[in-house]
């Protein structure tokens, strides 16, 4: 299984639908989830993006724990993540969070790699990873915001439903 995907292209708006439940379902909700995420997390850790994420296990860990619960929140599952946003819009909320970062289109493509890594061991029907994929590929667009050139520049974005 390998995946398509394209690049980030400056003034082209990023259109992204949230995941089906039927990936929380299928993925075997909150402890399937983390299983998931946290296999994720350890590939990311070996990968050339280590270095964006904390080198302190525990605050790794941290990570880990956090990413876990915005999935089962984006995924349909219970609103575990919820307490961290201040109110704000769950997806405006994780891309601001990343202005934090230089994130260029090149960590988008490991950081994608790694995630289809670990989805690869997963089991189940085809169509729905597809699913998850193309919410994943369409919003890490919008966490890029740094360019080869040195600039910095932030995609306009459209969700559906
Ligand atoms: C579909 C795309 C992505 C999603 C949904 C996503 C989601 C998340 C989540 C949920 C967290 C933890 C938030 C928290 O602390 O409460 C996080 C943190 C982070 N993500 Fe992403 N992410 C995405 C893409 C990327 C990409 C492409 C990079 C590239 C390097 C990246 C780098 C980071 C970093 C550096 C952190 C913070 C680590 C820290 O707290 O020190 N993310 N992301």
């Amino acid at each position: 299984m390998s995946y398509e995907i394209t690049k980030v292209q400056k003034g082209e708006s990023v259109d992204f639908t949230n995941p089906a439940s039927e990936f929380y379902d299928a993925v075997g909700g909150e402890e399937g989830m983390k299983a998931l995420m946290y296999d994720f997390y350890d590939i990311i850790y070996e990968s050339d993006i280590a270095h964006f994420f904390p080198q302190d296990e525990d605050e790794f860990h941290e990570v880990k724990v956090k990413n876990t619960k915005f999935f089962i929140q984006i995924c349909g599952g219970p609103k575990v993540y919820e307490s961290e946003t201040g109110g704000m819009n769950l997806n405006e909320f994780m891309i601001r969070l990343h202005d934090d970062f230089s994130i260029y289109d090149k960590s988008r493509y490991e950081w994608l790699g790694c995630m289809e890594e670990a989805l690869r061991k997963v089991d189940m029907e085809q169509r729905i990873k597809d699913n998850f994929w193309a919410y994943l590929e369409s919003f890490s667009k919008l966490t890029v915001n740094t360019f080869s050139d040195g600039s910095v520049y932030y995609a306009e974005y459209n969700p559906g439903q």
